[in-house]
């Protein structure tokens, strides 16, 4: 760990000034205590006003949505703010889970600044596992906006963004203004009394991989943070504005691209070994779609601003259409596939991408069931990566990526699909795993990835959180009950692992740490999204129909 943070340390160190009470283990106590139960104390507060993509003219004409109003309705669920509620219904795993989260908080000069991502004193090999991971915060912000506790959201989007603006060099190359940190950790200096936050742009990671996904996750967290206290304060400030502008820069640049989705290096993403996941994969495409439409909710309509928002809706359009067209797959697409024509020349080719129907993998043609559908894991030339990934589908369902009867195709697969995507604990992070031959291939070998493990067919309590919300949105709580349910036989049991092993996830993981943050604040999430699904508004994105942006005629049109 000290190594891999050394190295970031030449490159990315943000010193503060001394101060006297740098932080002690005391003040950790003392904070913590400050934190220290969940305080059911929800306000419906108004939503803040989003831009709809069809009503918005650049002149920021905005509407107001209100998120819940529109969804399913459920009947009388308990609210802590209902009559019906009580907190000592709540299982005594859920207080476990609460210390727990509480005692995973990060401080810097005695703020809350974020959560590791494990607290696992039992392993070894600490890694980078006691870092601030971008992405792994997000269930801890969730969970500590639906209770109230705003303060270390924002202090997190703050300090994160103050990192981006640092100058970012590996070796001799120096990476884009926009890059987000994939961790960062508080080092802490007691002769000098001093506090230094030091940040991994993927230098120090195993591989050097991009985090590409930190940026999105950073844009939706700080919608989720408007949304949640109706404060646009935070995201209005020149460093938010700008913050977020550079990483629309980063990735709605031109270049040589033939199609609207964002071309990656393997590992960008919550997989971040490789995986075969280069190219186009399905997790950055929606989690790409996502950023999109909360940065357009957001930005200001300045003369920055407004250069982005128009950029941002041609995109959109464009990327819905492809992503809904070319990643789509149900028993009729595949079978469509099937008999595919190959080699086909002109923009009249049926066989848009010259996917060679002999390329199909055998498991897929028992895994899909009539009734059901997903977003395959990823669409390029001569290829399609069949996959099932468990993340991309529900922020394509989160983000409305997905139309509503793709949305429930997704839910259906996962009914049909239960053993196969869910098993003994949800939820399967990718289906099936690569075996053999295949895994030498792709993976190099990995011998953290073998077949159902980790990245690998692995399961992962974390992705719980998204998978209730997906259920909330399409009206189908009882799939998510289920889930949770299967969680809570294991989770606490095995002292909430990052991962589970094995084909029905049995087994806890391999290499999976203890007390693995995010698995133990997804599964608070989960708790309070089902409890309260008014919550569902933070990360949800109504549908919006995109009209298509006014399109210049080209010259050769009148000639
Ligand atoms: C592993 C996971 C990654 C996560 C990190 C910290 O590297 O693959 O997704 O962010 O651990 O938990």
């Amino acid at each position: 760990m000290a190594e891999a943070v050394d190295g970031a340390h030449e490159a990315v160190v943000w010193k503060v000034e001394p101060h006297s009470s740098v932080a002690e283990a005391d003040d950790f106590d003392r904070s913590s205590r400050q934190l220290d139960r969940p305080r059911f104390k929800i306000e419906r507060r108004l939503s803040f006003e989003e831009r709809s993509l069809s009503d918005l003219s650049i002149t920021g004409n905005l509407r107001q949505v209100d998120s819940y109003g529109s969804m399913h309705s459920f009947g009388a669920v308990p609210t802590p703010t209902s009559p019906d509620w009580s907190p000592f219904e709540l299982p005594p795993m859920v207080d476990e889970a609460w210390d727990a989260l509480r005692k995973s908080v990060v401080f810097f000069r005695g703020q809350p600044v974020g959560t590791v991502a494990a607290v696992d004193h039992a392993s070894g090999e600490v890694l980078n596992y006691d870092q601030v991971f971008v992405r792994d915060f997000v269930p801890s912000a969730l969970a500590f906006l639906m209770t109230g506790e705003h303060e270390i959201v924002k202090n997190f989007l703050l300090k994160t963004i103050h990192l981006q603006s640092l100058e970012k060099k590996i070796d001799q190359f120096k990476l884009g203004e926009g890059v987000m940190p994939a961790s960062f950790k508080v080092n802490n200096n007691p002769t000098r009394k001093t506090e230094t936050l030091m940040a991994d742009f993927g230098e120090s990671a195993i591989g050097r991989v991009a985090p590409v996904d930190s940026g999105f996750w950073w844009i939706i967290l700080l919608r989720a943070y408007t949304k949640s206290t109706g404060d646009l304060s935070l995201s209005e400030t020149p460093e938010c504005q700008n913050g977020m502008r550079l990483i629309l820069s980063l990735c709605l640049s031109e270049g040589f691209d033939t199609f609207p989705t964002l071309l990656c290096a393997d590992g960008c993403s919550m997989i971040d070994r490789r995986m075969g996941v280069y190219g186009y994969p399905i997790e950055i495409q929606a989690l790409f779609f996502m950023a999109l439409r909360c940065a357009l909710a957001m930005l200001k309509s300045d003369a920055k601003g407004k250069e982005f928002m128009e950029r941002i809706m041609k995109r959109l359009h464009a990327l819905g259409y492809h992503m809904r067209r070319y990643f789509w797959l149900d028993f009729q697409q595949l079978n469509d596939i099937y008999r595919y024509k190959t080699e086909e020349y002109s923009h009249t080719a049926v066989n848009k991408f010259n996917v060679i129907p002999d390329s199909i993998p055998d498991w897929i043609f028992d895994f899909m069931p009539c009734r059901g559908g997903y977003f395959v894991g990823n669409v390029s030339p001569a290829r399609m990566d069949f996959r099932w990934f468990a993340l991309g589908n529900c922020i394509a369902i989160l983000s409305s990526l997905a139309t509503p009867e793709q949305s429930d195709a997704i839910m259906d697969l996962i009914e049909e699909r239960w053993e196969e995507l869910v098993g003994e604990m949800p939820l399967k992070i990718s289906y099936p795993a690569l075996e053999g031959h295949e895994w030498r291939i792709v993976t190099g070998c990995d011998p953290k990835n073998t077949r159902w493990s980790y990245h690998n067919g692995g399961s992962w309590p974390v992705l719980l959180w998204l998978l209730t919300a997906a259920c909330i949105k399409t009206g189908r709580p009882q799939i998510a009950r289920r889930a949770i349910e299967l969680a809570e036989n294991r989770l606490s049991k095995d002292g909430w692992p990052e991962y589970y092993d094995g084909k029905l996830g049995r087994y806890v993981g391999k290499q999976a740490r203890k007390f693995q943050t995010w698995s133990i604040a997804a599964y608070l999430v989960a708790k309070m999204l089902l409890e309260d699904p008014s919550h569902l508004g933070m990360i949800s994105l109504e549908e919006d129909k995109v009209k298509a942006p006014p399109m210049k005629r080209p010259a050769s049109w009148t000639a």
